[in-house]
């Protein structure tokens, strides 16, 4: 594995966000240029709420290959950018951008990230499958229009609050609708996509608690987390202490960065290299 220094050749690639000094990203990303052999950086801008607008077109008239766009810059990246793709358009909401020749392209890896970690680290498979998410927040409706497009035969929309359950429904119409708990028995797949179970600063009771009771669950449901810290969150403990089959959150960050790779450098990115660098950087944060 070759490291490039930076030098006057350097192509970059920059996270935008608010916070983002914790990100994981750069471990991954330059990871994957290192393996590829590419004079690519990639760094990270803490970039303040209101100013990711001006931080994408800097972007540009800087010459930057592609960003990463992260909380709370995702809807106006979709709204800054040239052109969409049909996934971005639907959602409203842009995680990856790229750029030639002073022309932004937006793009959303979120959704697929999950189903291609879904994919690769399971024998699962989307198609005509009844598939549930829980919550209702730019992650669910990224993996809401993803397993649409992967072929779900139903997503059903579980969120606390029915008036944004029913907009992420929208995302993909004739194929998720608004559901509740009791409907989780039929489903094949449930992906948690609220940030219940994450670890706060120091907030244990959001870490012990769990956004269903798995008693609910079909027998050979697979249960999904997108919460990667703690690894196994409450949800997916109790998922296993039931006999179901987890899949934690990890890969979906190293898969939708993996796609952004592919994205921005038009070559395949090495996902082997990438996981292992995720799982080494989150071992250095307990
Ligand atoms: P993101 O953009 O990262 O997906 P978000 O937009 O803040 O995050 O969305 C968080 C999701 O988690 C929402 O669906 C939220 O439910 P509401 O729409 O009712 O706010 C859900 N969520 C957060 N805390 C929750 C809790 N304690 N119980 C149930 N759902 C919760």
């Amino acid at each position: 594995m070759s490291s490039h220094p930076l030098d006057a050749a350097t192509e970059l690639v920059a996270l935008i966000g608010h916070p983002v000094r914790h990100s994981l990203s750069p471990a991954i990303v330059n990871a994957a240029f290192r393996e590829m052999g590419l004079d690519w950086a990639f760094v990270v801008c803490d970039v303040a709420p209101g100013r990711g607008g001006d931080a994408i077109r800097g972007a540009a008239a800087l010459g930057l290959r592609g960003l990463s766009v992260t909380m709370p810059h995702k809807d106006v990246a979709a709204a800054t950018v040239d052109l969409l793709s049909d996934a971005a358009t639907a959602l409203g909401a842009v995680n990856c951008v790229a750029i030639a020749d002073q022309s932004m392209v937006g793009h959303n890896t979120d959704g697929t990230g999950f189903v291609a970690s879904l994919e690769a680290e399971t024998d699962r498979s989307v198609a005509g499958e009844v598939c549930a998410v829980l919550g209702a927040g730019g992650a669910a409706r990224s993996i809401i229009r993803a397993l649409a497009d992967a072929g779900a035969r139903e997503v059903l929309v579980v969120n606390r609050t029915e008036a944004t359950g029913l907009a992420a429904a929208a995302v993909a119409p004739g194929v998720a609708r608004l559901s509740s708990a009791p409907e989780l028995g039929s489903a094949a797949l449930v992906v948690n996509a609220t940030s219940v179970g994450m670890a706060g600063s120091s907030d244990s009771e959001q870490r012990a608690a769990v956004p269903i009771d798995v008693a609910l669950l079909a027998d050979d449901a697979l249960v999904a987390d997108i919460v990667y810290f703690p690894r196994r969150t409450a949800l997916l403990v109790a998922a296993e202490s039931r006999g179901l089959e987890t899949l934690g959150g990890l890969g979906m960050l190293v898969h939708q960065a993996a796609a952004a790779v592919e994205i921005w450098t038009g070559q395949e990115a090495p996902v082997e290299v990438m996981a292992a660098s995720a799982e080494a950087a989150l071992a250095t944060r307990r």
